[in-house]
């Protein structure tokens, strides 16, 4: 059996990842700090996620590090800038046989809200989950200053700003993955996912991106 599961801000993975399990006609499962690892049945899991300034998010490297299924793929959705070299460095963290693995180009998460992506990355990688043969990952090059604080970065790039639309509903605070919004207000422990923002039931967050941060994604 196989099942695909997902960690998603703004919705770009989720896409993939619902796209891949209609193709392997499995579940698609979203990633939080509460969902158990793929059970004794699960033969080959299947896990999607977006690369965060060249690295894996923080929020899934304990689900990664806690994978034990006989099969692995790895995809990794990436805004068209750098990919880093987190395949990789994934394929370091489960204890598992990798089987397949794909870099998939999305819109970034920071220019559209369209979860566009390229399909055709992922005809072959569907052949190769299901065909379960071992897949040798490359090792690429990585900006040596990508792990030099890409939280503190993203901050300082991307503002988030509560509306006056805000109901204090919590649902902010209920689906940050990192527990870093307080009813619309985040605190230094942001990543800048969007996901709160994408998810706001009122509309009331929004984002604007720095002049640095600008012209560095429309370049
Ligand atoms: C915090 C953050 C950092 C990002 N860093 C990169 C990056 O280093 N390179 C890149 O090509 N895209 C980057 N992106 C774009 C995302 O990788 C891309 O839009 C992805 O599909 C988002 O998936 P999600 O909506 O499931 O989170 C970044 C997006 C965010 C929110
Ligand atoms: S989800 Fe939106 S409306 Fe609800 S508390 Fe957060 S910012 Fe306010
Ligand atoms: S507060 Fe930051 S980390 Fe939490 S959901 Fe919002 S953008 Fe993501």
């Amino acid at each position: 059996m196989t099942a695909v599961y997902y960690f998603s801000g703004s919705g770009h993975s989720r896409a993939v990842a619902e796209y891949l399990a209609r193709k392997l006609d499995t579940e698609h499962i979203e990633i939080t700090d509460l969902t158990p690892p793929p059970s004794e049945n699960i033969e080959t899991t299947v896990i999607v996620f977006p690369v965060y300034c060249q690295n894996i998010p923080a929020p899934i490297i304990p689900f990664l590090k806690n994978i034990s299924t006989p099969k692995t793929a790895l995809i990794a959705t990436y805004g068209g800038i750098s990919r880093g070299n987190v395949i990789f460095e994934a394929s370091k963290l489960i204890n598992s046989t990798l089987t397949a693995c794909a870099y998939v180009k999305t819109e970034h998460s920071y220019l559209s809200d369209s979860t566009y992506f390229d399909k055709s990355a992922l005809s072959e990688t569907v052949k190769n989950i299901t065909l379960c043969v071992r897949h040798k990952v490359i090792r690429l090059l990585k900006n040596p200053f990508a792990d030099f604080f890409p939280a503190w970065r993203s901050r300082v790039g991307v503002r988030i700003k509560r509306l006056d639309t805000c109901t204090s509903c919590g649902k902010c605070t209920e689906r940050c993955p990192m527990k870093a919004i307080n009813n619309g207000i985040p605190s230094n422990k942001c990543i800048r996912c969007l996901r709160c923002v994408s998810e706001c039931p009122s509309g009331a967050l929004e984002f604007s991106l720095s002049p640095i941060m600008n012209s560095y994604l429309n370049r």
